[in-house]
């Protein structure tokens, strides 16, 4: 899709060298070496062959080549050295950075960063038409800034000979002198106006569809967590069904949906979506705006945690700083720690747990243990749980006010001028329901400490 996409097949795999970077000052969820060993697993998924890695910490990136001139030299050696086909930087390198090492570093060898790699993941594994488009739309604005690295030179095209570089803005048939440079952008400009426009079409669909599951108030729970965690085997086990399963970062992208039923009969909808990583690129998570919007929409998140992965507090902290972005933070959390399996001593992790997060629950999708379990406290929290509510509804949404004397129980009521202020307590299914009009002093405090 992009001139950056990394072959998978046909021929020999890419060779790819990596580089480590630390910024003093510069908070990071991972250590140096464990953000290093991340991209390796991200540069192994994409299909690439890791053949060598360095690192280096800086006070702060060089204006025009992130890393130091010493360090560059160290790389180009050691990409020669190991038939390097690309270098790839654990961060996000900017149109200057990117034209700096690819000058130093030679034509023998490309130069890609973190986010790249990334979409270019996304590319690989986006099935389905929106999944495609919001892609193809995340990539498009990661280059449009640096197509002027990609070209290295300005090619002229037309009959100007002023020397005009002056762009014709996107708009218009291409002016005299315009460069091939300015051709491409409008071109992708162009393109990004379309993609945009169909992405809100498809996501059109798709509110449709919420809109009519929030009036059949049938509880939606959306899994969420960091990428390989085991959202999909977890909803595999939950519905009975066959999601794809991959020992692979970000295998689900598009959001499933499935029936589930918990004990005491109640029906409900269980939602997997795509995986989180510390620094997602900001153009993924604005493309994905829709898909993600389905976890924004919930009545619950289980937030799947891999218990066994030696980084799992990090990553726990890295998707709540995701869920925040999103502003999806104030949806009721359960955490969900998985793959215990896996661990050395599960009945000690389970008493640890325990007590410091009474309401998480100790799992194993793998083996099922720990499920009905699960399966029991989700039903308990949605069906019999009763959270505190307070809140200003406005006459105009009188099914709210009636659904709040239904199925909740009033302790305060009272009349205003265009409204009602209600207090008292819920079902915690219909919270989301409710939070819209919440005065904050009953926000309830649902992210129990990590630790
Ligand atoms: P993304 O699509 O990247 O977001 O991943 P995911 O969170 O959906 O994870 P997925 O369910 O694809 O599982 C990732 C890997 O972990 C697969 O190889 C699963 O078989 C494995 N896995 C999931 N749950 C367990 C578990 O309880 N125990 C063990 N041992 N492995 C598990």
């Amino acid at each position: 899709m992009t001139e950056n996409n990394l072959k998978l097949t046909n021929q020999r795999k890419e060779r790819a060298f990596l580089v480590g970077v630390e910024i003093k000052n510069e908070p990071s969820l991972l250590s140096l070496s464990d953000s290093l060993e991340e991209l390796a697993l991200l540069a192994d998924t994409a299909g690439l062959e890791i053949v060598g890695e360095t690192s280096q910490r800086l006070e702060q990136p060089h204006s025009n080549t992130y890393i130091g001139s010493g360090k560059i030299d160290e790389v180009a050696a050691l990409a020669e050295e190991t038939l390097a086909d690309v270098v790839i930087f654990d961060c996000e390198l900017n149109p200057r950075h990117l034209r700096g090492l690819s000058l130093r570093l030679g034509k023998s060898v490309r130069v890609l960063d973190r986010t790249a790699l990334i979409l270019d993941i996304f590319a690989l594994h986006a099935n389905t038409k929106e999944g495609r488009l919001q892609v193809e739309l995340a990539q498009h604005e990661y280059r449009l800034p640096r197509l002027s690295h990609a070209w290295g030179h300005l090619e002229r095209q037309g009959g100007g000979a002023s020397g005009r570089t002056g762009s014709a803005g996107g708009v218009g048939l291409r002016g005299p002198g315009e460069t091939q440079l300015e051709v491409d952008k409008r071109e992708i400009r162009k393109r990004i106006t379309i993609l945009k426009r169909e992405i809100e079409k498809v996501s059109e669909h798709r509110k449709r569809y919420r809109v009519q599951r929030k009036r059949s108030r049938i509880p939606v729970i959306a899994l969420v967590g960091y990428t390989n965690a085991g959202k999909s085997t977890l909803l595999n086990v939950l519905s009975n069904a066959e999601v794809y399963v991959a020992d692979q970062l970000f295998a689900t992208l598009d959001p499933t949906t499935r029936r589930v039923i918990l004990p005491g009969a109640h029906l409900t909808l269980f939602t997997d979506t795509v995986g989180f990583i510390q620094k997602l690129p900001t153009q993924l998570v604005a493309a994905f705006h829709s898909t993600l919007e389905e976890i924004n929409e919930a009545d619950l998140l289980l937030h799947v945690i891999d218990a066994s992965h030696y980084n799992a507090a990090a990553q726990y902290e890295s998707v709540r700083e995701t869920l925040a972005e999103i502003q999806a933070d104030n949806i009721p959390v359960i955490n969900v720690f998985n793959k215990s399996d896996l661990l050395e001593d599960a009945e000690e992790a389970a008493r640890v747990l325990a007590e410091s997060d009474p309401d998480a629950f100790l799992i194993s999708a793998r083996t099922g243990q720990g499920i009905d379990a699960l399966k029991s406290g989700i039903m308990k929290r949605l069906f019999e749980q009763m959270v505190p509510m307070e809140v200003r509804i406005p006459y105009s949404e009188g099914s709210l006010i009636a659904l709040y004397h239904d199925q909740g129980i009033v302790d305060f009521f009272e009349n205003e001028q265009n409204s009602v202020v209600i207090r008292g307590t819920i079902p915690g299914r219909l919270i989301t329901y409710f939070q819209r009009y919440q005065l904050p002093e009953t926000v309830p405090s649902i992210a129990p400490d990590f630790d």
